[in-house]
């Protein structure tokens, strides 16, 4: 048994900080981050929180679905920036939109939607859940050294949601990790133990950017080769590619590599930035509401990142 998707939601906050804005900040400019990263400007959170985001990304696509809150069966939501541990984002969620499922949150950092996409796919093949709601949901601006020039630009806040229920539009998938703290490390908060005597790092996401490069480039194209041969399918057969939005240019080296037309690459990364586990069901969320896709349609949804992790997928839409 697979799914399919019923339904699709994303949302950003106002706020909108242009590559000018940050040159108030630190030193950079904005043709260094359009030419090397490809975004313009970001949404960065002032109040809302990325379980206040996950509410309403998630309530978009309920409507989207035509299903209420009460017939979702379980609440599975990716995060690695929430403002607590306890709730979860997907805990706080279910209170939020009235559910009463069981919700948990996952964490494969970038790659964390399509690790939980994949987690809604096996609970559905189990026969006993019927509609789940799966979330990315990102504060990043929480977790960025704000005098760090070499991340500080890249990232921005945001989320998307989806709904997926019975179906038969999951032709295959692949998830891989290798752990990893020597090119993507984020501590988390190193608490106040007087007995722990290891070392208490800054809570601010570390990133080796040309070790990340090369591995979103080469991951992305062998992730979708070969999930591609799984579903005995063809590059060809491909209609959209939806990839994780973390830096132009890992797109067109992909598009290259694989001789997929740019064109076919939805890319959203010149509003949003890098939203993490955010950025692919925001996107999703972009490409279906243009219009753009026919029943039937082949995607493939790619991700990469933190952990380090990648995960990909071919969606029948
Ligand atoms: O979501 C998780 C996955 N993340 C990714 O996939 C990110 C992958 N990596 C990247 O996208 C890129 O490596 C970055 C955007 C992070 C960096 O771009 P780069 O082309 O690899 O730059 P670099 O680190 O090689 O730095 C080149 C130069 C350096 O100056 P020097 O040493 O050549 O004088 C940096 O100090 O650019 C400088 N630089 C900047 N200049 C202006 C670094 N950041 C900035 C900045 N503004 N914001």
């Amino acid at each position: 048994m697979s799914i399919k998707v019923i339904g699709t939601g994303a949302y950003v906050p106002e706020k909108i900080v242009t590559n000018d804005d940050l040159k108030k900040l630190i030193d950079t400019s904005d043709e260094w981050i359009r030419q090397r990263v490809g975004i313009e400007e970001r949404r960065i959170s002032t109040e809302e929180t990325a379980a206040e985001f996950a509410v309403k990304a998630s309530m978009q696509a309920l409507e989207d679905s035509g299903i209420s809150a009460g017939e979702l069966d379980l609440i599975i939501a990716a995060s690695i920036s929430s403002e607590t541990v306890c709730p979860t984002v997907a805990g706080f969620v279910q209170k939020e939109i009235g559910a009463s499922c069981p919700a948990f949150d996952v964490n494969s950092a970038c790659s964390g939607f399509l690790f939980a996409l994949d987690t809604a796919v096996s609970y559905i093949a189990r026969g006993e859940y019927k509609n789940i709601l799966v979330i990315g949901s990102e504060r990043l601006s929480k977790i960025v050294d704000w005098s760090d020039r070499s991340t500080c630009v890249i990232f921005g806040d945001g989320a998307g949601a989806c709904i997926v229920s019975k179906g038969d539009g999951y032709l295959a998938s692949n998830l891989y990790t290798k752990g990893d703290d020597g090119v993507i490390s984020i501590p988390a908060y190193g608490g106040s133990s007087p007995f722990y005597t290891g070392v208490h790092k800054a809570p601010y996401i570390f990133m080796d950017g040309q070790e990340t490069f090369k591995f979103a480039v080469n991951k992305i194209v062998s992730d979708i080769k070969l999930i591609t041969e799984k579903a005995g399918l063809t590059l060809d057969d491909i209609a959209y590619i939806v990839p994780h939005q973390a830096n132009v240019r890992i797109i067109d080296f992909a598009s290259k590599r694989l001789g997929i037309p740019k064109d076919k690459f939805f890319v959203n990364i010149q509003k949003y930035g890098n939203t993490s586990s955010a950025s692919v069901p925001i996107a999703l969320d972009e490409l279906a509401r243009s219009g753009k896709l026919k029943s039937g349609d082949i995607l493939a949804l790619t991700a990469f990142g933190g952990g380090l992790s990648s995960a990909v997928c071919l969606l029948k839409w």
